[in-house]
């Protein structure tokens, strides 16, 4: 056994000068960004094609949202057995989650919740969000009373995305803890061996016992049966997890539990990463003001961080870049817009007329701080809208009337 870790330890050391993707670090190899090709071989997930996203667009008479047009989603565990089955009129649900690390959510976490409530207007179905405010504070060494509040808080940020609270629960790990839920987090404990939970997590003998303990809670949502209140008598109702590709460990070993316990292997559908503003070699990091926009950042703010640090792929004079054009491969406003502008037409005018050094990175940049003060803007309002009472009323444990029309 000993030898078996030095050598998981050594493989951990190898990659680290590689890119390192896991739900506690994200960064591309050395200077680089991140091959989001090699992730897909890595883990073992698959590509999300056209073709896959033509069978959206057919099944949901709509056309497909823009992350799914611009690749923003990109990968997928078993995305076509959903499809399949909701094409012979069988529903699904979502499940996604947050840990609530912080006061302010950054727009890179706001990503996971349009999707997921684009896809529950899509589809119709129900959906449950798991707050996982007992991982934050075994991570963060953050109290749990203050992890339990940021739970509460980032709530709010949550339903701001717009989510149907006929068709939504929303539960904080703290509270819901018990029941059927901790019943299957048991069943799911007792197959994972610790050789298991180190080999996909990397976790050390220094690492608390919390830590090991935890993946369990963030599988089990998975099942329908973890929430009685919603889906008794629907034991195989399938599970579509929309996430970024971080979380894929987690999930990898849920699916790898599930057939023991005689359940479905839940679905995923997951997506890359917003970059920094610096430039795209790791994802926005709370930890760093300066490298991300905030909902909570004024136009003023906004302004600012995007002309002093978005990373520019224009050229030093004008008359380089009329010359030669920018690169828009590593040009962060252009990324920006690939994620929040809706038009396509214009995000390609843009791009043609960037890459030829027609158009300046002023220019650009300053359409990226329109959308973007535009976005920030409505999330405030619809956020600030948010009650208290309303909060409660998304978590209360009920069932959801209008699960599946
Ligand atoms: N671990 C995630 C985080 O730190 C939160 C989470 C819980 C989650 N369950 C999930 C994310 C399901 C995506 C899908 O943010």
């Amino acid at each position: 056994m000993m030898e078996k870790e030095a050598e998981e330890k050594g493989q951990d050391q190898e990659q680290e000068q590689e890119q390192v993707v896991n739900p506690w670090q994200v960064s591309a190899k050395s200077g680089g960004k991140i091959d989001y090709d090699k992730l897909i071989d890595q883990f073992g997930c698959q590509r999300l094609d056209q073709s896959l996203i033509d069978r959206v667009e057919r099944l949901t008479s709509r056309p497909p949202h823009v992350f799914l047009r611009r690749g923003v989603f990109f990968a997928h565990r078993d995305f076509n057995d959903i499809l399949d089955a909701y094409e012979k009129g069988d529903k699904f649900y979502l499940y996604t989650g947050r840990g609530p690390s912080s006061e302010a959510l950054h727009l890179g976490h706001l990503i996971p919740f349009m999707f997921t409530k684009y896809l529950q207007d899509a589809f119709k179905v129900p959906l449950v969000i798991q707050l996982t405010d007992d991982e934050k504070c075994m991570w963060k060494n953050m109290s749990v009373e203050e992890s339990h509040r940021l739970a509460w808080e980032n709530a709010k940020d949550i339903i701001a995305c717009g989510f149907d609270v006929t068709r939504t629960f929303i539960f904080s790990d703290f509270d819901y803890m018990g029941g059927n839920f901790y019943k299957n987090i048991v069943k799911v404990a007792k197959c994972v061996t610790y050789n298991k939970v180190v080999g996909i997590f990397g976790f050390t003998g220094e690492d608390h016992i919390g830590k090991v303990f935890f993946p369990p809670v963030q599988a089990v949502p998975s099942f329908p049966s973890t929430f009685p209140h919603l889906f008794t008598g629907r034991d195989h109702l399938r599970c579509l997890i929309p996430c970024a590709i971080d979380q894929d460990p987690y999930f990898r070993m849920t699916r790898d539990v599930a057939p023991r316990i005689g359940y479905l292997k839940p679905a995923l559908i997951e997506s890359s990463f917003f970059p920094a503003l610096q430039g795209e070699n790791g994802k926005m990091s709370a930890s760093d003001p300066n490298s991300a926009i905030y909902v909570t950042d004024s136009a003023k703010a906004i302004k600012n961080k995007i002309n002093k640090y978005a990373f520019s792929g224009g050229q030093d004079s004008i008359e380089k870049h009329r010359e030669l054009g920018a690169n828009l491969e590593v040009d962060i406003p252009v990324k920006y817009l690939s994620f929040f502008l809706d038009d396509d037409a214009e995000l390609e005018h843009i791009k043609k007329e960037y890459g030829a050094g027609r158009m300046l990175t002023g220019e650009v940049k300053q359409r990226l701080i329109d959308v973007l003060t535009e976005l920030v803007e409505r999330h405030r309002r619809a956020r600030a809208a948010v009650t208290d009472e309303m909060v409660a009323a998304f978590m209360a444990v009920r069932p959801l009337p209008n699960m599946f029309n």
